[in-house]
C-alpha cells in the first residue's frame, strides 16, 4: 500500500505497544516470550509506517512506571532493546539511505551506561535523517517529562535568564523530549485498554484515539491501515466549529 491510498495521513502517530504479557499467558509462555514477539511487531510496524510515508512515529517501549515489574522482566525488555539497537547499528547504512532519524524519548539517568552509549551513537549517526522520525520512548513518563521541563525553566528564571512572563507554550515544548516535532495526531493502543498510561500527555492534547482488542504481538499492517482509515474519517475541530 502507498501513501496515496490515504486521503490524509497523520503527521505524528504514537503507538502504545501493549498486551505482550497477555499474549504469552494465553499460550502458557513466560511474559518475556511476549516481549520477544512484541519486539518483532515493533520492527514490522516501524518499517511499514516509514514505507507509508508517516513522518513521525513514536513507540512506547518502557514507561517510568514499568520499573515496578519483576527484575527479570525489566532485564529482558532492556536486553531486547539492546538487541534491536545492535541490529540497527549493523544496518546503519540502510537506515541512512531511507532517511530514518532515530531518537529516544525519556529520562536517561536510569539507563545502563552501555545501552546509553549505543543510544547516543545511533542518535548521532542518524541525526541527518529527513524522511522518518522514529522515536522510541524508553524510561518515558509524560509527568516526568513535564517535571523536568518545569525544573529547567525554573532554573533559568532563578538565574535571571528569563522572567515568569517569558514562559509560554513554545518554551515548554522546546524542553520536551519531542522538541521540534509536531504534536500527536493519532494515538494507537491495542490490547483492549483505553488509557494513556502517562504517554505523551502534552503532545496528545488534540490527538485522535484508536483502540483495538488485538494484542500487540498479533498486531499487523492491516490493523495499522485500519487505524489510518479511521483517522481519515475523523472530524478534527481543535475547539472550533
Ligand atoms: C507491553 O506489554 C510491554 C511493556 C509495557 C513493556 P505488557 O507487558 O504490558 O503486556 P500486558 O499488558 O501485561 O498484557
Ligand atoms: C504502557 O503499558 C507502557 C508501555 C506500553 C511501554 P502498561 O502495560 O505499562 O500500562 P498499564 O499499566 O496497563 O496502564
Ligand atoms: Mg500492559
Amino acid at each position: 500500500m502507498e501513501a496515496k491510498d490515504f486521503s490524509v495521513l497523520p503527521r505524528h502517530v504514537a503507538v502504545i505497544m501493549d498486551g505482550n504479557g497477555r499474549w504469552a499467558k494465553k499460550r502458557g509462555l513466560p511474559r518475556t516470550a511476549g516481549h520477544i514477539e512484541g519486539a518483532k511487531t515493533f520492527r514490522k510496524i516501524g518499517e511499514y509506517a516509514g514505507d507509508l510515508g508517516i513522518r513521525h512515529i513514536t513507540f512506547y517501549a518502557f514507561s517510568t512506571e514499568n520499573w515496578s515489574r519483576p527484575e527479570n522482566e525489566v532485564a529482558a525488555i532492556m536486553r531486547l532493546f539492546n538487541e534491536y539497537l545492535e541490529e540497527a547499528r549493523e544496518r546503519l547504512e540502510e537506515s541512512i539511505q531511507k532517511g530514518i532519524r532515530l531518537r529516544f524519548l525519556g529520562d536517561r539517568s536510569r539507563i545502563d551506561p552501555d545501552l546509553l552509549e549505543l543510544m547516543d551513537f545511533m542518535e548521532a549517526a542518524t541525526a541527518e535523517g529527513k524522511k522518518v522520525n522514529l522515536n522510541i520512548a524508553i524510561n518515558y513518563g509524560g509527568q516526568q517529562e513535564l517535571l523536568q521541563a518545569v525544573q529547567s525553566i525554573a532554573e533559568d528564571a532563578a538565574s535571571g535568564r528569563i522572567s515568569a512572563a517569558d514562559v509560554d507554550a513554545a518554551m515548554i515544548e522546546n524542553r520536551l523530549y519531542t522538541a521540534g516535532q509536531p504534536p500527536v495526531d493519532l494515538m494507537i493502543r491495542p490490547s483492549g485498554e483505553q488509557r494513556l498510561s502517562n504517554f505523551l500527555l502534552w503532545q496528545s492534547a488534540y490527538a485522535e484515539f484508536w483502540y483495538s482488542d488485538v494484542l500487540w504481538p498479533d498486531f499487523t499492517e492491516q490493523d495499522f491501515d485500519e487505524a489510518l482509515k479511521a483517522y481519515e474519517k475523523r472530524n478534527r475541530r481543535f475547539g472550533g466549529v
